[in-house]
């Protein structure tokens, strides 16, 4: 096939990650269930292929991937296999109900894996591509193969590595760029010798896998694109190994927008960005910054007088895409006791949540008796309430805080803190500690029965003068595994008490989700 044909392709694949190599990024895990829920988000995105995870890593692993190749019926499910034999079939047996089924076999290629990973040779690198491959081709419907650390690869044998996998049978050759290495020209420049060069059968396409060491992976993507590659290896939120992978969202967006550049399409339905942006978010307990591309919370916000000036006259003045192309919630949108059902729906499925018709039902009961207490009603408070229908229903919730610090030559710091927890009833206790703060964390782990070193503590005022309130972003490490929390209060202690139980929630309504091992 020459490469003027391949070019001549428009459709880009987006072969999405966030199950797998985002995954297995440190405080990005989550339990099978977890991943089902994010699945079928990233169904409703349109996604072309889910890699949904390393299925000899962990029994969790396996049967996430299993869960989803049952459930999910309209994107291909891919499993990740090293090239060995009780990787595949770990990945053959997990894929065994998928409707459309690709195994995505990975071996390192470039010298410095060879020499102190692998101790291989390149012959012995060449045999394992091709009995991998011929040991997996007959029990899936694709075969994706990876040539770990492609991009540190001498070419000539990146190009032998690759015609090997084609020819022994996969269809969709991937060059990885492991370690973030890589710039744009010398990604480009990589493409173009493997299009030019790999041999192989009619229909294989090459594929881009770019991490952002250098926060270069969507520059390097779409370069790669650019070169004539018709697969991208991304993540939403661009989670992923050490600094992450390619994002999603500035991907599909990077190419939507500047189609005149590219001249092609994806299939992403791009008004779900935002809602699984912030399903991803939620779902793992981490923020993204409020400056990220597409999916910040200030993407679309436009504070300075001139600007507002000229939005006012024509939104393109400032604005290269409009916020209700990526599903972002319109500024003008405020929801409060008079807001309908209707409303409410839509505000949900915008941050990511699809309730049947009788959740809505009672969120929306829900939600008009927040809406009667608080007014205005916020993202984060609907949030806060549906997380409290969560079908685990172990959220614990705080009933009253009192702090007190007694004067003298050795002053002491106390707090009394009772919290609510709708199977144990109300509960509280006193603690001391170096500051109310810490004494009113205390109190709490000793309430919950549930330890978390904090890490991190950050406190803002939101809005000063009668409606004053703070919110408290926390960073805690629980058994092991780092988690964030994030909460608003009247003052920043019942802030800072409520961004440290959603983290101990969301850890215990895991652990009731029967999460039952990390991928490797
Ligand atoms: O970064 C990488 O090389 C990978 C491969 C397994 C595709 O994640
Ligand atoms: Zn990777």
């Amino acid at each position: 096939m020459s490469t003027s044909k391949l070019t001549q392709d428009p459709h880009v694949r987006i072969f999405d990650t966030t199950l797998r190599d985002g995954e297995q990024a440190p405080g990005f895990s989550m339990s099978p269930a977890e991943k089902l829920d994010m699945a079928r988000t990233l169904e409703a995105l349109n996604v072309d292929i889910i890699e949904a995870g390393f299925a000899a890593a962990s029994p969790g692993d396996l049967e996430a991937v299993q869960l989803i190749a049952t459930e999910i019926r309209t994107p291909t499910i891919c499993a990740l296999a090293r090239a060995v034999e009780a990787d595949i079939d770990a990945a053959i047996r997990a894929l065994e109900t998928a409707r459309h089924s690709r195994a995505h076999l990975f071996i390192a290629t470039s010298p410095i894996h060879r020499e102190f990973k692998l101790r291989m040779s390149k012959a012995e690198i060449l045999k394992a591509i091709d009995a991998s491959i011929r040991h997996a081709r007959d029990h899936v419907d694709e075969i994706e193969f990876s040539a770990e650390d492609a991009l540190r690869t001498e070419p000539e044998f990146l190009v032998e590595a690759m015609s090997c996998a084609a020819q022994a049978g996969a269809t969709i050759l991937n060059a990885p760029d492991t370690v973030g290495i890589c710039t744009p020209d010398e990604i480009h420049a990589a493409f173009t010798n493997l299009i030019a060069n790999v041999e192989r059968p009619q229909g294989v396409i090459f594929s881009t896998h770019c991490h952002d060491d250098l926060g270069l992976a969507v520059a390097n993507s779409l370069a790669a694109v650019h070169a004539g590659a018709r697969q991208v290896e991304c993540a939403i939120n661009g989670i992923g190994e050490r600094a992450g992978n390619c994002s999603l969202e500035e991907l599909v967006m990077g190419l939507a927008v500047r189609e005149d550049i590219f001249r092609t399409n994806t299939r992403v339905e791009t008004e779900h960005l935002w809602p699984a942006s912030q399903k991803l978010m939620r779902l793992t307990g981490t923020q993204i910054a409020p400056n990220k591309a597409i999916i910040g919370k200030n993407a679309f916000a436009h504070e300075a007088g001139i600007h507002q000036h000229g939005m006012l006259a024509d939104r393109r003045t400032y604005e290269i895409m409009s916020a209700e192309t990526v599903g972002a919630p319109g500024s003008s949108l405020i929801l409060g006791k008079h807001s309908g059902k209707h409303a409410l729906g839509q505000r949900l499925a915008q941050l990511g949540y699809q309730p049947s018709p009788g959740d809505l039902n009672d969120a929306f009961k829900a939600f008009k008796t927040l809406a009667d207490r608080h007014g205005e009603v916020t993202d984060a408070d609907i949030v806060a309430m549906m997380e409290g229908y969560s079908p685990s229903g172990s959220a614990w919730h705080v009933v009253r805080t009192e702090l007190r610090t007694t004067t003298g030559r050795k002053p002491t710091q106390f707090a009394r803190v009772e919290l609510e927890h709708p199977d144990r009833g109300r509960v509280s206790d006193v603690a001391t500690g170096d500051g109310q703060m810490a004494a009113a964390f205390t109190a709490v782990q000793r309430i919950t029965g549930l330890q978390a070193d904090v890490l991190g503590l950050e406190t803002r005022l939101l809005n000063s003068g009668a409606g004053r309130e703070f919110t408290a972003d926390i960073e805690v490490e629980i058994a092991g595994e780092r988690s964030t929390g994030r909460a608003r209060g009247p003052d920043v202690i019942t802030a800072a008490i409520d961004a440290l139980l959603f983290t101990l929630n969301r850890n215990e309504a895991r652990q009731c989700a029967g999460k039952t091992a990390e991928p490797a």
